[in-house]
């Protein structure tokens, strides 16, 4: 594509203009957003670069290998992998408050990034993956005509100590585009196409207080949700599908015991963007089946509902 090809030459010359011979480090999230961000910048600059991959044990199933994969051997781009789980699970034991989550679990990022520049001797720039609708979404929410609805991004600038300049060259980009991008360097078909993962992870997807144990069924539910999504084919027509692990029990029967366990949602949407969204109009057949096999699978869950709530009035995820 010719014109992902010009813009790929053009973000090469700008990012080589503002970071010169500064050193950059780059947040990896498992996203397609700062992949191709990552993989844009070390065309780039190459090794003034380093990038850090954060596990902070609210991740999917099978994702830090993905991407570790990706970077390490795909690519042959040298990556950082830091497994911090142990501290981000910690600091948000007890917390249920969905902004003092994304607070909690955006501060705790900066110290791990601090850390890792520190290592490298210090760096000048940090790089993100910002999107066009990220910096809309964030312009009203600081300040602007609408309510501050989710304090999703970074865009507006970083805490006052950490001492580096923000590189961000898909800040013009949307969704659409950054894959178009993102083929054009190469990233593999199954990457390219994954669906949306937010920066707090399952951590939003857990309403209430997190506990690993919670992480852990959670992960499994959704495992079994995704590839029934692709089993029938359907992947790359929702924009988004993920569970919901609710701080709800409810009663249940299996065999002829009495259960008391937790509900698991599931949600699927249609988007172009994010900003808005449908739900995904599932025929009833394939929820059964998949209501079926996580109820039987996954210890824990006795009970799915199914999302029926467009965008607005609802957001995309719960929290
Ligand atoms: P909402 O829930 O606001 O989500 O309709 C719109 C898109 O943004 C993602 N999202 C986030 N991404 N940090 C992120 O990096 C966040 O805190 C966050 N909250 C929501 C969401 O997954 C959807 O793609």
């Amino acid at each position: 594509d010719w014109t992902m090809a010009a813009y790929r030459a053009e973000a090469i010359e700008k990012i080589r203009a503002q970071v010169g011979k500064g050193r950059v480090i780059c947040g990896l999230s498992g996203g397609v957003d700062s992949s191709v961000a990552a993989v844009l910048i070390h065309e780039a600059i190459g090794e003034q670069l380093t990038c850090v991959y954060v596990d902070h044990g609210l991740m999917r199933h099978g994702e830090s290998e993905q991407v570790v994969s990706l970077f390490r051997e795909h690519y042959n781009i040298p990556l950082v992998h830091v497994d911090a789980s142990e501290l981000f699970l910690g600091k948000l034991a007890g917390v249920s408050d969905p902004e003092k989550k994304r607070k909690i679990i955006g501060g705790l990022f900066i110290d791990v990034f601090d850390e890792e520049a520190k290592k490298i001797g210090g760096a000048d720039f940090l790089a993100q993956g910002t999107l066009y609708p990220d910096v809309i979404e964030s312009v009203s929410a600081l300040g602007g005509p609408s309510v501050t609805i989710k304090s999703h991004h970074n865009v507006g600038g970083l805490p006052e100590r950490m001492n580096m300049k923000l590189v961000e060259p898909l800040r013009e980009l949307f969704k659409d585009e950054v894959r178009a991008l993102g083929r054009e360097l190469g990233l593999p078909e199954s990457f390219i196409g994954r669906h949306p993962f937010p920066g707090p992870g399952l951590a939003i997807r857990i309403p209430g207080e997190i506990t690993r144990e919670k992480a852990d069924t959670l992960r499994k539910a959704d495992l079994i949700y995704i590839d029934e999504i692709k089993k029938a084919g359907l992947y790359d027509e929702i924009w988004q599908a993920f569970s919901v692990l609710l701080p709800v029990n409810t009663v249940g029967v299996m065999g002829d015991v009495r259960t008391y366990e937790a509900v698991l949602a599931l949600r699927a949407v249609t988007s172009t963007d994010g900003m808005t969204a449908d739900y995904y109009p599932f025929e009833h057949a394939f929820l059964g089946r998949v209501a079926t096999r996580i109820i039987n699978e996954v210890q824990g869950v006795n009970r799915v509902v199914y999302d029926v709530t467009s965008k607005p009035p609802g957001t995309i995820e719960w929290e």
